[in-house]
């Protein structure tokens, strides 16, 4: 009884601070180191976002959207919707896009990933860019990402999402009990997230000159269709 409490106020604790640490660090020192890591990435990451097919007034996802590197990797004639929990990230994506002129096409809004406020089916992409080693639950992120883009729509995921080898994992999920609170986690693989959901893997690119980051494109299956009978029509 004692330990099935402990677990349930464990679990609940867990939840209840699940995206403090992140919002204290993503507000705090992470914006002034982050673009020295993102910048020698833009080629790459810009070759990986070109596997979608983009077409004039597309609606695109940027869940984990933070200062808005994905955006600059746009076409400029879709329709973004970014979310992030970082008020400062954000802050500094709304500067970007009032510089770049190109506000209007791009809404940017505090919003938890992991509980998308969008109906079903309403994006014909998603673009993930390192964003599933950093929200706390992936798969439930992910999941909420498969219900809001479009049977047949698109998901790009850019992310370091590899089993390591025994020594280095072991090292790694040490590391892990701290970063997966604060800025992201190192021991997450692909086919952990995706599992389940109704995607496929399309094309799958490297996302960096040393493996450590790759590309993969999905795609949302159709909904499948409902087949009737000519008889099935008297008893609608
Ligand atoms: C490593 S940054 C990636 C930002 C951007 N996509 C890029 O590639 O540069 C991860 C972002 O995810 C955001 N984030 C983490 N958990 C989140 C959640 N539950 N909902 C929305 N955003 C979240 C963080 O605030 C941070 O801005």
């Amino acid at each position: 009884m004692v330990n099935s409490s402990m677990f349930v106020l464990c679990l609940y604790m867990d939840n209840a601070i699940k995206n403090i640490f992140k919002q204290v660090s993503f507000n705090t020192f992470i914006p002034f180191f982050y673009p020295m890591m993102m910048m020698p990435l833009r080629s790459w990451r810009k070759k990986a976002i070109n596997m979608c097919s983009f077409k004039p007034d597309d609606r695109v996802l940027i869940p984990g959207v933070g200062s808005g590197y994905d955006i600059t990797c746009l076409p400029s004639d879709v329709v973004v919707d970014g979310v992030d929990i970082s008020e400062v990230m954000l802050g500094i994506a709304r500067a970007k896009q009032n510089i770049n002129g190109n506000a209007q096409n791009v809404r940017l809004n505090i919003m938890d990933a992991e509980r998308l406020e969008f109906p079903a089916d309403t994006f014909d992409k998603a673009i993930l860019g390192l964003f599933l080693t950093c929200v706390y639950d992936p798969q439930k992120a992910f999941a909420e990402v498969v219900r809001v883009v479009k049977p047949g729509g698109e998901i790009l995921i850019y992310d370091h999402l590899f089993r390591t080898n025994k020594w280095t994992g072991q090292l790694m999920s040490y590391m892990d009990v701290v970063m997966k609170y604060n800025f992201c986690s190192v021991i997450r693989a692909f086919d952990d997230v995706v599992k389940g959901q109704p995607v496929v893997v399309v094309k799958e690119i490297s996302g960096d000159p040393f493996g450590f980051i790759r590309g993969f494109l999905l795609r949302k299956a159709d909904s499948p269709k409902v087949k009737r009978s000519w008889w099935s029509f008297f008893h609608l």
